[in-house]
């Protein structure tokens, strides 16, 4: 960590973080969920509104050719984000389940077929999960589930063993967004690879916690949302390699992704605008292209390093409440602790902790296969970012101490 990374300071930059709850500070660690706004950010997204209101692509006079510059900027600081050989690559989506959503219909509905089969893991999100079972459901392509351990984690092995000579494509979540598990995909997508299987990287819970570099894992997608990453909401990234988005059908027809239209045929526009259909969320591209900014101000080695600390901090002081089980514990993490309580469900643990102005999600995340495997209905989490602090941790602590203390009473 540098010496001038100070969470203290960083914290001054989010005006969310000065507001009160039930008569409180804030203490916000739900950022699995999604993350709060630099003013930064905000600033930017007004000045879009108040300065360079306008579509983009469509336009030649002076206020549509400025917002298209400041949205195309946007795509190359994106491709420099991830370090994509070609900011054609970069398409814009609503989020992670709209960039999941586009591959399965294009991608899937043109090349699987029946028979095919589909390697997803046990710790998906329903984003990646649902689609790819309507997919099934629709061609009838074989679904395999990589398990989990105890811990929450797969091997590379634990992929092996499910790969045949049918397998046809493969996608899995980076970063568990409700265990914190971070997954070996590098050495997957060699061996998928090996058998020229495309994979699909799921990063909504990535790109805020550790740089990606999309060359280097060698992924066919990688998809994630802004407002995970300190931007807006409903704005989100497809990231492709040419030679899979080229031959990819449109997603959605209408303006913008077309080329020439008469009533007989029409022609496609090159990419990426062939899958952008309709007029985009500017001005949620224009708040990413400020969050990277300022996150990649920040630095990841900052960000990695303080996280761990935190990271270590909370799973220490959380374990040393009896009661309480973690559920999550693999080697690799990021910043997620999610946690169950033998007497007190999750839901009116999250309602107690709420009542001292912390805010934890409470629920199976949209991860039920997670809950089945480890026999909860629900668990608490409480998801880190670089602004928060030990002494957040210590809130959190005090106000579970708290909720036992109200569920003891409740029994005598
Ligand atoms: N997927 C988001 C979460 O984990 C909404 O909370």
């Amino acid at each position: 960590m540098t010496k001038s990374f100070s969470a203290e300071k960083i914290r001054q930059d989010f005006p969310n973080l000065s507001i009160t709850v039930h008569g409180k500070p804030l203490v916000y660690l739900d950022n699995a969920a999604t993350t709060l706004k630099p003013q930064c950010v905000i600033d930017r997204i007004q000045q879009h509104y108040q300065k360079e209101t306008s579509n983009v692509h469509r336009g030649v006079h002076y206020l549509s050719e400025r917002a298209t510059a400041e949205f195309e900027k946007v795509r190359e600081k994106v491709r420099c984000f991830l370090n994509a050989a070609h900011s054609s690559e970069i398409i814009f989506t609503k989020g992670t389940t709209d960039s999941i959503n586009l591959i399965a219909h294009s991608y899937g509905r043109t090349f699987l077929q029946k028979g095919d089969e589909f390697i997803i893991s046990e710790m998906e999100h329903h984003s990646n999960i649902v689609p790819w079972q309507m997919l099934r459901d629709e061609k009838g392509i074989i679904l395999k589930i990589i398990p989990i351990d105890d811990t929450g984690a797969y091997s590379v092995e634990d992929f092996q063993k499910l790969l045949t000579p049918r397998t046809k494509f493969v996608s899995l979540v980076y970063i568990s967004n409700s265990l914190g598990t971070i997954n070996p995909v590098a050495q997957i997508i060699t061996l998928a690879h090996k058998q020229n299987i495309p994979v699909l990287i799921d990063g909504a819970q990535t790109v805020n916690h550790i740089p990606v570099d999309v060359q280097k894992l060698d992924c066919d997608f990688f998809v994630f949302s802004g407002h995970k990453l300190f931007g807006p909401t409903g704005v989100g990234v497809l990231y492709g390699k040419t030679h899979q988005l080229k031959v990819m059908p449109p997603y959605q027809g209408g303006g913008d992704m077309i080329s020439s239209v008469t009533f007989e045929k029409t022609t496609y526009n090159v990419l990426p605008y062939k899958f952008e259909a309709g007029t985009p969320h500017i001005a949620g591209v224009i708040g990413l292209g400020a969050a990277i900014d300022y996150v990649m101000a920040i630095g990841f080695e900052n960000i990695m390093s303080y996280e761990q600390s935190l990271l270590e901090y909370g799973t220490r002081a959380l374990s040393k409440i009896p009661q309480l089980r973690l559920i999550g514990t693999a080697k690799h993490k990021a910043a997620i602790l999610s946690f169950v309580h033998p007497d007190i469900h999750a839901h009116d643990l999250g309602t107690l902790v709420d009542e001292q102005g912390i805010a934890i999600r409470t629920g199976h995340h949209c991860t039920q296969p997670v809950m089945k495997h480890f026999g909860v209905p629900a668990t608490a989490r409480a998801s880190l970012a670089f602004y928060n602090t030990q002494q957040d941790i210590d809130h959190l602590i005090d106000a579970i101490i708290y909720a036992n203390t109200i569920f003891n009473q409740n029994y005598e």
